[in-house]
């Protein structure tokens, strides 16, 4: 028995056969709306089920019930609006109950038809209050809204093509295939981990912990876009790689890629990560410091103290919550103030930018902070970037 998916069934939404033949051949008939990269990813979630329950991109009943009380319409929770821009021009010929393609600005492909349910404006300095915490321009989330067209069209999707994977192919799994992967092995709990940096030693202590207690680990990178000082997923993903050959139990641990683009959307998006992965099939998720955060506009547990304003069914998954971690001199290990009770001048502490000042440098953070074939393949990924970019 695998949990159930949020909302209570796993949605597929992708056309296969002879069903998505016809559809393929009705796409040259039908209006047009052109989908960028970061569209192109939520309609494949939208389409394999990782974000059940939804059928499509938000209405304009189920948008407003998620910016204003994080549930859609029906009071299902949900904390991140899924939704579909497009241009005033296009918007303006849209016909309610009328099917329309979505096809790659770039590559033009047909992706998707969309049912138009409903068109609708909004105001995008609102939504970015309510979902950021924060209007501000220079808030990465904020940034992205402002780029979108503040025209959305909701309505349920057809999925009939698929991004293709640049790279790391075999990470990319469905929900329907990390369910049944954990029955397989035989996982009646499984944690999932989201990130979107190289796995440090407070994320490997973490994770450990919990795995004291589960079953299984599901590291999860995401891997769709997140923001250009971010360590880029290539990089990443060869980094999880030697970690996990170093210095995990094989058997108990499976790293498969998340393709979601980044929010920074800090408490909001915890929810959502933690919703996101039951449907991947995980009865845990950890929750440590500012997830999912970017600077200082979170506080470093709000992202764990907004799931109080729900219970436990609506959640549907349990939230392991860890407080910051980091190494002790004088413990000789990795602690947290739950379990050390030393002076902050033992604790080993360094700022993001900091490693990677060290990391561009050619220098190895100290093995306290990360594993010493982490940080090869990092300074490895630096110096590749640095020369790609000259
Ligand atoms: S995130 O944006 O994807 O959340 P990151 O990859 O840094 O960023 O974090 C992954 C997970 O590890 C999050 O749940 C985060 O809260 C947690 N985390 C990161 N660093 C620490 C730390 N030092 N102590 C406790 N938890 C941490």
């Amino acid at each position: 028995m695998t949990i159930n998916a949020h909302g209570g069934e796993l949605i597929n939404r992708l056309i296969t056969g002879q069903e998505r033949e016809d559809l393929l051949n009705l796409v040259p008939f039908l209006p047009q709306i052109k989908v960028n990269t970061w569209a192109i990813s939520d309609i494949d979630l939208i389409g394999v089920g990782a974000f059940s329950p939804l059928t499509g991109f938000l209405n304009e009943d189920d948008y407003k019930s998620v910016v204003e009380d994080m549930r859609l319409a029906n009071g299902t929770v949900w904390s991140i609006p899924i939704t579909l821009g497009v241009e005033k021009d296009i918007a303006r010929k849209l016909e309610i109950g009328k099917q329309v393609a979505l096809i790659g600005e770039q590559d033009g492909v047909p992706y998707a038809i969309i049912q138009v349910e409903s068109v609708y404006d909004v105001d995008q300095s609102f939504e970015a209050e309510q979902v950021f915490k924060t209007s501000e321009n220079e808030h990465p989330g904020v940034q992205k809204l402002y780029t979108k067209p503040s025209t959305y069209v909701g309505g349920d999707i057809q999925v009939l093509n698929r991004p293709k994977p640049q790279k790391f192919n075999e990470f990319y799994f469905d929900p329907i295939e990390t369910r049944a992967l954990f029955q397989e092995k035989g996982w009646k709990s499984v944690c999932g981990f989201q990130t979107r940096n190289p796995v440090h030693r407070a994320h490997e202590y973490i994770q450990k912990s919990a795995m004291e207690i589960v079953d299984g680990l599901f590291l999860n990178p995401l891997v769709g876009e997140t923001k250009s000082d971010d360590i880029s997923a290539d990089v990443r993903m060869r980094s999880y790689l030697v970690l996990l050959e170093n210095y995990y139990p094989q058997d108990r641990v499976h790293l498969g890629v998340f393709p979601a683009a980044m929010r920074y959307a800090g408490p909001r998006e915890a929810i959502f990560h933690a919703l996101v992965r039951k449907n991947y099939g995980c009865t845990h998720f950890i929750v440590g410091r500012d997830h999912a955060g970017v600077g200082d506009y979170y506080g470093t547990y709000e992202a764990q103290e907004i799931f109080s304003q729900f219970t436990s069914e609506e959640i549907g998954i349990t939230p392991l919550f860890f407080e910051h971690s980091f190494y002790c001199k004088k413990c000789g290990n990795m602690a947290s103030s739950k379990t050390c009770p030393h002076d902050k001048i033992e604790h080993l502490h360094l700022s993001g930018t900091k490693v990677r000042a060290m990391l561009r440098e050619g220098n190895c953070p100290p093995p306290e902070f990360s594993r010493p074939e982490v940080a090869k393949v990092l300074i490895e990924g630096m110096s590749e970037n640095l020369v790609s970019s000259n």
